[in-house]
């Protein structure tokens, strides 16, 4: 089998996340909940991921780091913090439906910015316009559809300056990309603990510096006296038994991308991901979505003329060759990219893929063609 789609979620994990996350199963019993030993150490690995995790993106507090299920669940904790029946909202072009729907539950009055695929200036320019007046930005660090890698520095300082919370969606960057939120001004920041940090599926993190709101009321094994959720962070946020093995999964994840070099793994994947854009240029009837500037990670979409995106997914899965197509779950990048219609056929790489599966890809990919 050859795995292209991590964007979704890494398949191949370390054997040291397999471990962590069984050593917790075989050990570990609920966090925050008693003084004995499997209670205790399950609260232990509640804190390796919070303290791994604050490390790798230079985040100042480690309690401020938050365990969810997943990207999903820590964005919509964010917007729930942040977003208000009739405010506006300025999001990117590029964003998930695990922001839109929330803010159009909210009722948030969405205003899009940026709305063409690898143009920097465009969406800085839209920003710019978007912001003054609006309540909260959101914004997609790598678009999952097409490896969009959004210049986020830029739109952390337009939103300072204009006084706007910005959420920063790093679903696609966390484990692959350089984010120091030391130097970042972002409201919150929202990843999955199962991509690209290695983790495992119900595992993500919300990285808050602004004032929370909780999304799940329950128990937290602190105030239980109290009706209301306690003030303080993580506990604010984390109602009912938390997942001590993702967690445990999770830092272990977190140390194997420290240990192996997280600019590594950049490098190779944008290597990988240039290598199979070549070969697939190559082909007229391929259109591949490619930029051709340096604002671009991992992830590649492409159409085949004469064939849905679905065939070509089902073929090439037929073949062992795992792909994702359609939206994504992104219909506003596709929009903006011009796919809505047909989807893309999307391939997206790991530190685990080699520039031998690339070729063979794409060579069963011709074939088909
Ligand atoms: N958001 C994930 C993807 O892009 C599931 O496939």
């Amino acid at each position: 089998m050859i795995y292209l789609d991590s964007a979704a979620t890494s398949f191949q994990k370390p054997q040291a996340v397999l471990k962590a996350a069984e050593k917790a199963l075989k050990t570990a019993s609920s966090p925050g909940r008693g003084a004995y030993p499997a209670a205790m150490r399950a609260s232990a690995f509640m804190l390796e991921a919070r303290e791994t995790a604050a490390s790798l993106f230079r985040f100042p507090d480690p309690e401020r780091v938050v365990l969810t299920m997943n990207a999903t669940h820590a964005l919509n904790m964010a917007i729930q913090a942040l977003a208000e029946e009739g405010c506006r909202a300025v999001v990117s072009g590029f964003e998930h439906n695990a922001v839109i729907r929330p803010l159009h539950a909210c009722k948030a009055q969405i205003r899009v910015a940026g709305k063409r695929l690898f143009d920097d200036d465009g969406l800085l320019d839209d920003f710019a316009k978007a912001l003054p007046g609006a309540k909260l930005a959101v914004c997609t660090h790598v678009s999952n559809a097409f490896g969009y890698v959004l210049p986020i520095r830029e739109i952390s300082a337009l939103c300072e300056r204009n006084g706007v919370p910005l959420i920063l969606d790093a679903s696609q960057s966390a484990g692959v990309l350089d984010l120091d939120c030391s130097d970042l001004n972002a409201a919150f920041v929202a990843m999955p603990g199962h991509k690209s940090l290695l983790g495992i599926p119900g595992s993500g993190l919300l990285l808050c510096s602004a004032e929370t709101k909780p999304l799940l009321f329950g128990g937290s094994g602190t105030d239980s006296i109290a009706r209301e959720m306690p003030p303080y962070l993580p506990d604010r946020l984390e109602a009912g038994t938390q997942n001590a093995p993702a967690a445990a999964a999770l830092a272990a994840g977190i140390r194997f991308i420290t240990a192996y070099g997280r600019e590594k793994i950049e490098i190779h994947e944008k290597q990988l991901c240039r290598h199979m854009t070549e070969l697939l240029a190559k082909r007229r009837e391929i259109e591949v979505f490619a930029s051709s500037e340096q604002n671009q990670s991992g992830v590649l979409s492409f159409r085949v003329h004469g064939h849905s995106c679905e065939e070509i997914a089902e073929r090439l899965g037929g073949q062992g060759i795992c792909v994702r197509s359609g939206l994504h779950c992104a219909p506003l990048a596709h929009e903006s990219a011009g796919t809505l219609e047909s989807g893309t056929v999307r391939m997206s790489f790991s530190p685990f893929n080699t520039h031998a599966e690339i070729e063979k890809s794409a060579a069963e990919l011709i074939k088909i063609i």
